[in-house]
């Protein structure tokens, strides 16, 4: 096995593989790249993320259906009845196909994967300024790789909260985060036999929620605890109201604005005590308060000249660049966007950079600046379409703004741009609100998911997109239309006139877009003042 190369990616999730792959792609590019992952290609995205939750949410959704046929007129007298066992093994399948498939893609465009953990320390000057010492699982040395420039790409893991009584030993097995909840390596084997009789979940956000959704389905009680005083603060206020409001529907305790102080073991498991006195019990606890990066691949040395935030994350500029020169960070280490999509975006903006610091007389590979970052890309394509609109210049970084972020909840919430709040406070009553309910929506009506809008806010005087917020049915896969038309640089007034497919959920992105001008056809007509 070779032991130098030219390009070193460390981490095999959508951040390192994209990247890896985006590297050997490229038109004209004779660089040698490689991957050193520790555990299973495909990250927390694949192996205790996106896929397995994604998979589990469409279990949960069958049992749904269950539930819901009756009422459409479906006389049915048994019972449906999860087996955990055969629901996690499913799961699982479906997981280590997509692991699998990724060895397959990285092989065929010729990066090598070595299985091993990388501690990675670096001494400037030379031609080969990167040192990876590589030990594999078995514990065994391997040979190290030295490498010009390395693209990080190490991800995050769950973040872990001093609180008082979490570590009894009373309590093992049953304090949780995702990782073990999800992932097949890691989930203990009562909870792959046996759903939590009574989950309760620290923090309201994405996990939280789209966990409280599948175990409902599987008949958990839940209790759903938040600090702040609503659900996924970062979202647009009334999405946040409108989730909570579906959780509560479905008998799940929501807990908003509460401050856990210590836990105790009891009798059904532990007992919450909070701040105000009031006191839960509960089965398990899953912890899910947001995500803390992965630096244990770096030496001291390396970590005592990167620039990072006060909670550890490696600070990058645009061009994925961190203040080690060679050195790039990419994906949830980065801490710009913690989503899988905006990994991969980060990937290529990484890699095309990496190589054009690897030929700097070279001005681009085939037909793409391999400079031009997404954000350069996108106020290109913007400033082509409304040469007078501020939009490029308001917008800093194009992470996370033009990156669609979704829960999967039900219904499914799903977002883009700023909220109203973020909208408003950076331009006060230069904005413009158009909003569309499901209720009035044919295929919402048919399908019996009537709960749930779509908002679209603009610029007054403009036609500019600055956020489109969805709670409703299929919001996760209309988000991708309103993401498309964003970032072709097309604008509210072609999106209300282009012609959408009767009856479909996606009328109701075109409807809320005409209401912003006061047109949607099936609401009543509404004056709207642009200046
Ligand atoms: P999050 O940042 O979405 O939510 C954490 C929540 O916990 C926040 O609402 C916060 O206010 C609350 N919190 C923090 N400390 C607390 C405490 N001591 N007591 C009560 N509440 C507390 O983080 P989460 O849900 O852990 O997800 C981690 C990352 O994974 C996020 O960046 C998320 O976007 C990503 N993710 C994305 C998914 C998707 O795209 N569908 C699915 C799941 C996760």
């Amino acid at each position: 096995m070779k032991t130098q190369y030219d390009i070193l990616v460390i981490g095999g999730g959508p951040a390192g593989y994209t990247a890896a792959i985006h590297a050997t792609r490229k038109e004209g590019s004779a660089h040698s790249i490689a991957l050193v992952e520790a555990r299973q290609l495909g990250g927390t995205c694949l192996n205790r993320g996106c896929i397995p939750t994604k998979t589990l949410v469409e279990t949960a959704h069958y049992l749904d259906l269950f539930a819901e046929a009756a009422q459409r007129g479906i006389d049915w007298q048994g019972t449906a009845v999860l087996n955990p066992t055969k629901a996690n093994q499913y799961k699982d399948r479906i997981v280590k196909r997509m692991t699998a498939g990724i060895g397959v893609l990285l092989r065929e465009n010729g990066v090598p994967v070595m299985n091993a953990t990388a501690e990675l320390d670096y001494t400037e000057g030379g031609e080969y300024p990167f040192i990876a010492r590589l030990t594999a699982p078995d514990g065994s040395e391997l040979s190290p790789i030295q490498a010009k420039k390395v693209i990080l790409a190490a991800g995050s893991t769950p973040t872990r909260i001093p609180l008082p009584g979490l570590n009894h030993p009373d309590l093992a097995g049953r304090i949780l985060t995702s990782d073990e909840m999800l992932d097949a390596e890691m989930t203990p084997e009562f909870l792959r036999q046996n759903i939590p009789a009574q989950l309760a979940i620290l923090g309201g956000g994405v996990i939280g929620i789209e966990m409280a959704r599948i175990y409902r389905s599987f008949g958990s009680e839940i209790h759903l605890i938040e600090a702040l005083p609503r659900l996924v603060p970062n979202l647009d206020a009334e999405i946040s109201e409108a989730l909570a409001k579906s959780l509560k529907a479905r008998k799940i305790k929501v807990l908003l604005g509460k401050t856990l102080e210590w836990v105790n073991p009891s009798e059904v498991g532990l007992e919450l005590i909070f701040k105000d006195g009031e006191t839960i019990t509960a089965s398990h606890l899953l912890i899910a308060v947001g995500r803390s990066p992965r630096t244990d691949a770096l030496s001291e040395n390396l970590k005592s000249r990167l620039k990072m935030d006060r909670r550890g994350f490696v600070l990058t500029d645009e061009w994925m660049k961190t203040t080690v020169p060679d050195l790039y960070a990419v994906g949830d280490l980065n801490g710009k966007c913690l989503l899988a999509h905006a990994a991969m975006e980060m990937g290529r903006i990484a890699a095309m950079q990496a190589l054009e610091d690897l030929d700097p007389e070279r001005e681009s590979f085939g037909e793409e600046e391999a400079t031009e970052s997404a954000l350069e890309e996108y106020r290109r394509r913007i400033m082509e379409r409304e040469n007078d609109s501020p939009l490029p210049d308001l917008v800093k970084d194009f992470f996370p703004f033009y990156v669609p972020s979704c829960i999967y909840g039900d219904p499914e919430a799903a977002s883009i741009g700023w909220t109203e709040a973020e909208a408003k406070e950076r331009l006060g009553d230069a904005v413009q609100v158009g909003r569309f309910p499901f209720a009035a929506n044919g295929r919402a009506s048919a399908s019996g998911h009537r709960d749930g809008f779509v908002k679209v806010i603009r610029l007054k005087d403009y036609e500019s997109i600055v956020g489109v917020h969805i709670v409703g049915p299929g919001a996760s896969e209309l988000i991708n239309e309103a993401s498309a038309i964003m970032y072709a640089g097309g604008n509210v007034e072609q999106w209300a006139a282009s012609i959408h497919a009767h009856p479909t959920y996606g009328e109701a992105l075109m409807e809320a877009a005409a209401d912003s001008f006061g047109h949607a056809i099936h609401l009543p007509p509404r004056k709207i003042s642009d200046h």
